[in-house]
């Protein structure tokens, strides 16, 4: 049988010949606080959509007294078919050195899938151990819900999603391919320390949102009778060190319908890779769709990406029609994981008032203001 396994990810992580972590590259010029952002605006509409989110920072730090330097990176699908290079090592390795990433979209109509995908942001998920992928849901004001009779009151939650493991990683292989008796394996991994470490960081992330300090397993233990297994062992140990924390579990199925019919009922939610991609998008649409809904790749103690949640939409792309408020409030988490509380604050506050005062719809064509537009309008208002 011929079988890929990618990346066996603990087997490096406890390497001892492994040199220690960096910390992220934060530095002080007269004073001044200062961020070195690397800058992936990546394909189709990603471009477009991080030059706005780019003019919200420039304009936030000026008034904050922080300073980014920002670095450009021409990677995606347009320098694959150009070079047939995806993410240089030499690439990788000044990104080790940023405060953090600030990533546009993935994918190309003339590239097969996965390639982009497992290619780059996959890649730099895993090789940057971003274990933790957060996606905030969180319904503004203004914004129009697919929920009948929800407001912003009812849709405010996040998701925990385990962003190194499970099925992601690759791990499997063919056996007789092409053939009437083809078999497809594809294995999710889930590693003590991957769990119990995606774990732990929801229970802190609970603990300091200070809502109603509420945490939720969302997964499948009627079914993934190993993994899940796994997972909800540790989620029970882990919860007995936090004893302010409420813990539930929800198969992922019933969650789903929680979610439209009662989202208020959620505060944090933690779950594997796959089902955490899945349940994301719901997310995504309740809190007015992919143009709102950003999301970050955490490494507590590397360096950690922000990205706003959608794809490159290349139907769009170069039309100026999209949204991007989800690239502005990726940009808004990013500044919060750095500690820039106030900006991010800023930012926020300037996205709220553009959905509450001047945006018709977020879906494409249908602002009511091009990209560019929604761009200045935020930026005005930091
Ligand atoms: C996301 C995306 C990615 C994922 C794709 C592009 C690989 O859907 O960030 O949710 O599945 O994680
Ligand atoms: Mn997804």
């Amino acid at each position: 049988m011929e079988r890929t396994h990618r990346r066996l990810a603990v087997q490096e992580r406890n390497d001892p010949h492994r040199p220690p972590k960096r910390q992220p590259h934060t530095s002080k010029v007269q004073g001044q606080r200062c961020y070195r952002i690397a800058v992936i605006p990546g394909d189709g509409i990603g471009p477009e959509v991080i030059r706005e989110g780019l003019k919200a920072l420039e304009a936030v730090s000026g008034k904050n007294g922080f300073r980014c330097e920002l670095i450009h990176y021409d990677l995606g699908g347009e320098r694959y078919l150009r070079t047939k290079e995806l993410l240089p090592d030499s690439v990788l390795e000044e990104l080790r050195q940023c405060s953090a990433i600030y990533f546009g979209a993935t994918g190309h109509p003339d590239l097969p899938p996965t390639l982009l995908e497992q290619g780059l942001l996959l890649r730099l998920r895993f090789e940057l151990d971003q274990y933790i992928n957060l996606r905030p849901v969180k319904l503004y004001p203004g914004v129009s819900c697919p929920l009948k009779d929800k407001g912003p009151e009812d849709i405010d939650y996040v998701v925990v999603r385990e962003n190194t493991e499970g099925l992601y990683i690759g791990a499997g292989g063919f056996f007789k391919k092409g053939t009437p008796d083809e078999v497809a394996i594809q294995e999710s991994i889930n590693t003590r320390l991957g769990v119990e470490r995606c774990i732990r960081y929801a229970f802190e992330y609970t603990r300091k949102r200070n809502k109603e300090k509420k945490l939720l397993f969302c997964g499948k233990t009627n079914v993934l009778n190993y993994a899940h297994d796994l997972w909800m062992r540790v989620f029970n140990e882990v919860a007995r060190e936090y004893a302010d924390v409420t813990t539930e579990y929800a198969h992922v199925d019933a969650a789903c319908m929680w979610m439209v019919k009662n989202p208020e009922r959620f505060d944090v939610i933690v779950t594997d890779n796959m089902f955490g991609d899945i349940i994301t998008d719901i997310g995504a649409v309740l809190q007015g769709g992919l143009g709102i809904a950003p999301g970050g790749n955490i490494n507590p103690k590397g360096v950690s990406m922000f990205e706003p949640m959608g794809g490159s939409a290349p139907k769009y792309t170069g039309k100026g029609v999209v949204s991007p408020l989800a690239a502005i409030r990726a940009c808004a988490m990013m500044l919060e994981h750095l500690g820039e509380t106030q900006a991010a604050r800023a930012v926020e506050e300037a996205v709220k008032k553009a959905t509450s005062e001047k945006l018709k719809s977020l879906e494409a064509g249908k602002m009511g203001y091009s990209t560019q537009e929604v761009g200045d309008m935020v930026a005005e208002a930091v």
